[in-house]
């Protein structure tokens, strides 16, 4: 593909087909994201593959953990308190999540959110419907293959900086080899079900994951969020 076709073309993918992806696809999808730019050349990231069975495991494990999370978002400040005492469903990831938007920047995540359960034509109410999309998260969207990156806490910041880059080339160049992904910080909310399948080293911090696979020809597919005019983005002179 050319170049400007390969960046039109990626976007996120929610939903993937059984068909598998090879060793050598991997492998090659993982060599052209280490040709990213980075800090120093330090290459401040790990990434963790999950396929086969530790993924079927973690597809098992991580949903349920959702439904937890979701249940005590709602449940009374006793229940809450005592899920935290006994760290029961509550996130372990190494990163606090967003909870609270910026104000200048939630109505574009609303906007984001609205234009997917719209082409889903799911309502503003069904909150069910809406739980079962974000869970399908947890299930790597069917995915065969899904990478956790982990960045070194040492360089603070820019580790995520580098790992932004590396990320996007990855995802660049699986659209450009025919296949699809989805970035996903939601992947970043537990990180004790990893511990169980990988040796995570202890200064390497869980920042997202992205799921990679072949686009099922479903309507979550066609979804193409609109982006803000450049002239929002840019800076203006005094
Ligand atoms: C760091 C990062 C985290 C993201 N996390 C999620 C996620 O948890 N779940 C999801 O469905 N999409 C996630 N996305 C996808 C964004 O929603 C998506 O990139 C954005 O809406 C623009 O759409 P596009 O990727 O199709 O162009 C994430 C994207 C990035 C870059």
């Amino acid at each position: 593909m050319e170049f400007r076709d390969v960046i039109r073309a990626r976007h996120s993918v929610r939903a993937f087909t059984d068909q598998p992806v090879s060793n050598d696809q991997l492998q090659a999808l993982l060599e052209a994201a280490t040709t990213a730019p980075s800090w120093s050349n330090t290459q401040p990231y790990q990434i963790a593959i999950a396929r086969g069975g530790v993924l079927e495991s973690l597809r098992e494990e991580l949903p349920p953990r959702f439904d937890k999370l979701a249940a005590l978002q709602k449940a009374p400040m006793l229940k809450k308190a005592l899920a935290w005492l006994r760290k029961d469903g509550i996130p372990d990831g190494d990163f606090r999540p967003v909870v609270n938007y910026p104000e200048d920047l939630q109505p574009r995540r609303v906007a984001t959110g609205h234009g997917l359960y719209q082409l889903l034509d799911i309502g503003r109410q069904d909150k069910q419907a809406r739980h079962e999309q974000m869970r399908d998260n947890f299930r790597f969207f069917n995915a065969p293959v899904a990478l956790f990156v982990f960045i070194h806490e040492g360089l603070g910041i820019y580790s995520a900086l580098d790992a932004g880059i590396f990320l996007q080339n990855f995802m660049l160049a699986a659209t450009d080899a025919g296949l699809g992904t989805c970035a996903q910080g939601a992947l970043g909310l537990w990180r004790s079900p990893l511990e169980q399948h990988f040796h995570l080293p202890n200064q390497y911090k869980l920042l997202c994951g992205v799921s990679l696979g072949y686009e099922a020809d479903t309507r979550v597919n066609q979804f193409r969020p609109e982006r803000q005019p450049l002239s929002e983005l840019l800076i203006k002179e005094k």
